[in-house]
């Protein structure tokens, strides 16, 4: 896609390619086995300015387009889908929401150590009874003078034991639904904060996710993001931005996984000649590659509306729901052409695979996504 990057945005790419296939890609394998978490990688990613690579640089940040941003996360992601997801969800979950909703206090106070790499910031939405149905919050901040004391249960919270502070959704009034939720600040050291323990997940095995236990935790109002009862489209504007992290990590993985397929193909002598040379596997890899190609162009369509200014729901939606589906498909005939190497850890593309399955899942469901989409042609 050379042709349609500014030469600022093939700077960045080609700097996060190298960066990954030096820093990143060689310790992944051992990463994932170990469950180890990419702390001294994205320490260094701060350093580059990657943890808030849309935020003014004014506010810590690298001040970059969306289209940069994706193919930050595309790179990172093609090295580690663990790493990718911990960029994507500081980025999109956390700075981008601070930037939009947040006060000036609160930008200086929050957002430029999130954006430079000193902070580092998780999401806590998802809950035991919303998942889809992210309105139908149990957990509740109540106003006690000059605070809020909020009680409840997060799970999932990607990042929840590496962050030093959560965006955390709580209703402040249940009959309101989603006008009766609201956002808050949370510093993860606060008394009655309890990340629990880390899930062993089927992939992204590096990157933490754990339940969040608030237990009559006390934050002072100017912790409040935004207006009362403002916190669901907060949510929502955020997860518009993640989707397109999410679309560009899905991306990485695949490209990672065609990349793994085509230099196997090459290599593996059957039948007296490299399998590259049967029609069988070229179908396959000409399928890949098109697949891969046509997700890049939807989350590059979705990344340059966001640029232009447009609300970019639909096309943020379109982009997941594409790039999960196709890196499905572009990991199991990677690992097909690999055959029973593939099935082992000898060789990565089952941790592709692997890393590959939450993309269908996380930042709203594919079903969800459906839904995102089908709602917003059939509404005129
Ligand atoms: N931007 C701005 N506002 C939005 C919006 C968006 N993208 N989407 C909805 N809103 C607004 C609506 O306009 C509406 O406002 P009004 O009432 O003023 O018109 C309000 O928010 C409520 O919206 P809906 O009526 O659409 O609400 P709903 O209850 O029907 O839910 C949904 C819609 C799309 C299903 C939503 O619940 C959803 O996206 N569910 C999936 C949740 C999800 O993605 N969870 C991910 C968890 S985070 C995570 O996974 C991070 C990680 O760890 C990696």
């Amino acid at each position: 896609m050379d042709h349609l990057l500014t030469e600022d945005q093939k700077m960045v790419r080609d700097t996060i390619r190298e960066f990954a296939a030096d820093q990143i890609a060689p310790g992944a394998a051992d990463r994932d086995e170990k469950e180890e978490y990419p702390a001294e990688i994205l320490k260094k990613l701060g350093e580059l300015g990657f943890m808030g690579v849309n935020t003014p640089e004014r506010y810590g940040g690298a001040g970059m387009d969306m289209v940069s941003y994706f193919l930050v996360v595309d790179e990172i992601s093609r090295a580690d889908a663990s790493a990718g997801v911990v960029i994507s969800v500081n980025n999109s979950l956390i700075c981008y929401p601070l930037e939009k909703f947040a006060t000036e206090q609160q930008k200086q106070k929050w957002l430029i150590p999130a954006a430079s790499g000193k902070m580092l910031g998780a999401f806590c939405l998802t809950e035991p009874d919303a998942g889809s149905d992210a309105a139908n919050l149990k957990t509740t901040a109540r106003r006690d003078g000059d605070d809020y004391v909020i009680n409840g249960t997060k799970s999932f919270t990607t990042n929840g034991q590496n962050a030093d502070f959560y965006i955390l959704l709580a209703s402040t009034d249940k009959a309101a639904t989603t006008k009766g939720i609201t956002a808050f600040l949370v510093p993860r050291d606060l008394e009655g904060v309890q990340p629990g323990k880390k899930e062993k997940k089927m992939g992204i095995r590096g990157s933490d996710c754990c339940p969040v236990v608030y237990d009559n935790v006390r934050v002072p109002v100017e912790n409040r993001l935004g207006e009362e009862g403002n916190g669901f489209k907060i949510a929502m504007t955020a997860l518009d931005s993640g989707r397109v992290g999410i679309a560009a990590q899905a991306l990485g993985v695949a490209q990672a996984a065609l990349d793994a397929a085509k230099a196997y193909a090459k290599e593996r002598v059957q039948f007296g000649r490299p399998i590259s040379s049967f029609q069988a596997i070229q179908f396959k890899l000409a399928d890949m590659e098109m697949l891969v190609n046509a997700s890049r162009m939807l989350i590059y369509l979705a990344a340059t509306k966001k640029d232009h200014g447009a609300r970019f729901t639909t096309e943020a939606a379109m982009a997941k729901l594409f790039a999960s589906d196709m890196v499905m498909k572009v990991t199991q005939e990677a690992l097909q052409i690999h055959g029973g190497v593939g099935y082992t850890k000898e060789y990565p593309v089952e941790r592709f695979l692997r890393d590959a399955k939450v993309t269908e899942i996380y930042e709203g469901t594919s079903e969800i996504q459906r839904f995102v989409i089908a709602r917003s042609i059939l509404k005129d």
